[in-house]
């Protein structure tokens, strides 16, 4: 991944992700993500400021625990005993974004563990959209489901491949570089999209068959405010909300 960081006072009309950083001491800050260089550097052009690339890794081991269905370490860290039982998943942070730390994976883990202690189908098929470091797709392989998790940055697939691996869990979660705005969506029983909000809304018209097949969708990545127009047009094309939850100022909406 990498930033584009630009005085406050330059706006550029984009679509990619975008934040204000304020730091304490220091100006505030616009920053603008994207895993492909090119996006960011004719931005550059127009309106300067400085790209560099984005180590999204924690400084110290974490744990974490998503009620009493998974727990995501970062290392071989020794459990309590009351935890030994639980499934574990461990994402080595790399330069993917996807650790579980971040609001909006943590939002996605907790309602695809409620989507598996409810599903009745056994091995259902999932797909996630921006896969990351495969966090979203490793957790639904290891609660019992076929996993496809598609990113359009190189290195997180790469980063993907090699937290399937660590799990021994290649045989049910398959990772491929796609634009998921591009490659046809195949069938599935749960679509994750843990994105930004102008993808999210170009997402739903690709997915009509889904809803006519009772697919479910988990959509994140969306800050307070902006969930007005997904919720606008998710309900034209037939979509039901059946929760929204909210960690900070991120929401995750769960669609049927
Ligand atoms: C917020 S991260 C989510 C990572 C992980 N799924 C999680 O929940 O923590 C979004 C990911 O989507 C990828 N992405 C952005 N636009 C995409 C596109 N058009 N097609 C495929 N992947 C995309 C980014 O490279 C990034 O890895």
């Amino acid at each position: 991944m990498h930033v584009l960081e630009l005085d406050l006072s330059e706006k550029p009309s984009t679509s990619l992700p975008s934040a204000v950083v304020e730091i304490p001491g220091r100006a505030p800050k616009l920053q603008v993500y994207s895993p492909l260089l090119s996006p960011l550097r004719s931005l550059q052009k127009s309106h300067g400021g400085r790209i560099r690339k984005l180590h999204l890794r924690p400084s110290i081991p974490y744990q974490l625990r998503i009620g009493r269905k998974l727990i995501i370490t970062s290392g071989n860290q020794k459990l309590p005993k009351r935890d030994r039982s639980v499934p574990r998943l461990r994402i080595r942070a790399g330069p993917a974004f996807g650790t579980g730390e971040h609001g909006t994976t943590r939002l996605c883990l907790r309602y695809l563990t409620q989507f598996h202690d409810r599903c009745r189908k056994s091995n259902p098929q999932i797909l996630d959209l921006g896969c990351g470091s495969g966090i979203l797709a490793l957790a639904c392989a290891k609660l019992g489901s076929f996993a496809k998790g598609w990113d359009n940055d190189k290195s997180a697939v790469k980063e993907a491949l090699r937290n399937a691996r660590l799990n021994r869990l290649n045989h049910r979660a398959h990772f491929q570089q796609a634009d998921v705005l591009r490659k046809a969506l195949p069938p599935a029983d749960l679509i994750l999209a843990n994105l930004y909000d102008t993808l999210l809304l170009q997402l739903l018209p690709r997915l009509r068959a889904h809803r006519k097949a009772g697919t479910q969708l988990i959509f994140s990545g969306i800050l307070v405010g902006q969930e007005r127009p997904i919720l606008r047009d998710a309900k034209k094309l037939g979509w039901k909300l059946e929760r929204r939850g909210r960690i900070g100022r991120w929401l995750c909406l769960q669609f049927r």
